[in-house]
């Protein structure tokens, strides 16, 4: 057969007229008395293609038994629609079967629980709610970085092994070659200098370290990759794998960070309502009704801040009750996140200057003696979505924090060394791209918005 049209561009009446040759996967089929209709899709669009058999068809018959699923190829016209429900549609002159599907496909019906759909990951692609989900999500990746290449940022990859724990949490997944079951051991421990890198190493949590070594070189630079967090909790925010943007900024402060951090998200919002309209009519139609008037505002709004204190005061009056406690000093948690932007703000807002005792040793020190120039940005239904800082580019002040927080400064003596030489104020968040897409899309459950989700008790494809 001929070069392959895809549907999006058949659906739009490319080559109206003339023929054209289609593949794709069968959605439906229907045979009627005098005509059988296939509902063909590639993945290019939402919308199938119908195509329209006639029993003049040499195989006809075997035309009539394509089950769903299949994948076929149809050389045919495309002419307008006599019925309603599409414009154009293609009447068949060959349909060939490629690849048969029989009644064993379990997307048959029409409608199946996102629960049930995660159980056959390695099939929900070819579902209407997650081909929207990832041309949503691949639309959104190629702005991120035309975000970033118009405004002059250094794209970096940084390590996805490493030796450091950047947030200081804890949730370093190991990665070794020793024999778990014979370790050897020094002082009961074990003795890493066997190990392939000849110390202890694991899959990073954040490239910002790294991203901040290059900060001092480009001025302006941005990571986009996979991070790991062995955070073993069960959330529907929460992934052990998931993909993260981070700029960071040379000669930067709080308020250039939230500054790009805001016309970042700004610009992703209005990238989405411009490229991804039928996926996003779909969301906002099946998944969530305000969704589309929402990405709206928030791509014509400017983002509100509040202080951390003051954050916590408008939770203490607040008339609902909280499961966490609230108190000057306590962590924000999702429930509080949610409220802030959703009640208090009803949009977008940075909570800014957190305790330091509650966030990592690499924010800068406040004034006060208390607080650190972090903020988080929250938006409604998902809570925070960024988390960001400027950093401390003193020396003095950021060794004697690593002491305190019990880091040793020497096992990182080569960050230290951009305070030691050409030191300079910096800046730089994180945007969680799995956390960007729920938000922009409607999605609920992290799970459903990454191809192949990673989760406590969940690898398998
Ligand atoms: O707030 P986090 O932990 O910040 C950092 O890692 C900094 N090093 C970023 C920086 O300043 N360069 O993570 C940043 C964002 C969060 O706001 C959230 O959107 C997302 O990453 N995130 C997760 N997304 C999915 N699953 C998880 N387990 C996540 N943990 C964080
Ligand atoms: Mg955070």
């Amino acid at each position: 057969m001929a070069t392959r049209t895809r549907i999006r561009s058949a659906l739009a009446g490319e080559g109206l007229g003339g023929e054209v040759t289609v593949k794709g996967w069968v959605r439906t089929s229907r045979v009627g008395k005098e005509v059988a209709f296939l509902a063909l899709n590639d993945g290019s669009s939402l919308a199938n293609l119908q195509v329209v058999a006639e029993p003049a068809l040499p195989n006809y018959p075997e035309i009539c038994a394509i089950g769903t699923g299949a994948a076929v190829a149809v050389r045919g016209t495309i002419v307008e629609s006599p019925a309603a429900g599409q414009r154009y549609e293609l009447r068949a002159a060959e349909v060939e079967l490629l690849g048969p599907a029989d009644e064993g496909y379990p997307l048959q019906k029409k409608r199946h629980t996102f629960e049930y759909l995660r159980t056959i990951a390695h099939l929900r692609p070819r579902s209407n709610t997650f081909g929207a989900v990832f041309r949503v999500r691949s639309a959104l990746a190629q702005a991120v970085h035309r975000f970033f290449a118009e405004r002059g940022f250094l794209y970096v990859h940084t390590p996805i092994i490493t030796t450091n724990d950047c947030e200081g949490a804890g949730e370093l997944f190991r990665v070794t070659t020793l024999d778990l079951g014979r370790p050897r051991l020094a002082d009961g421990e074990v003795d890493f200098t066997d190990d392939f890198f000849g110390e202890a190493a694991g899959l990073t949590v954040s490239g910002q370290l790294e991203g901040e070594l290059f900060a001092q070189a480009f001025s302006d630079i941005y990571t986009f990759g996979p991070t790991f967090r062995a955070e073993n909790s069960n959330t529907p925010r929460h992934a052990a794998e998931f993909w993260m943007i981070e700029p960071e900024m040379a000669f930067a402060d709080l308020r250039d960070d939230a500054t790009l951090a805001e016309e970042f998200l700004r610009y992703l919002c209005r990238h989405v309502l411009d490229r991804c309209q039928e996926d996003l009519a779909f969301f906002n139609d099946h998944i969530d009704r305000g969704l589309v008037a929402r990405i709206e505002g928030v791509a014509g709004s400017s983002f509100a801040m509040m202080e951390y204190g003051e954050a916590i005061e408008r939770l203490q009056r607040a008339t609902v009750t909280f499961e966490y406690p609230v108190e000057w000093g306590l962590d924000l948690q999702t429930e509080h996140e949610r409220y802030l932007t959703e009640q208090v703000v009803g949009g977008p807002v940075f909570v800014v200057n957190y305790p330091r005792e509650i966030k990592a040793f690499y924010m800068r020190q406040n004034d006060d003696g208390k607080t650190v120039a972090a903020m988080d940005l929250l938006v409604p239904k998902v809570g925070e979505i960024i988390g960001g800082s400027q950093r401390e580019e003193r020396y003095d002040l950021l060794v004697a924090r690593m002491r305190e927080v019990g880091i040793d400064p020497a096992s990182l003596w080569w960050y230290l060394d951009t305070r030691r030489w050409g030191s300079t104020p910096h800046a730089g968040f994180g945007l969680g791209f799995e956390r960007l897409i729920m938000y922009l899309t409607g999605m609920e459950n992290i799970r459903d918005v990454i191809p192949f989700p990673r989760t406590p008790r969940h690898a398998e494809f």
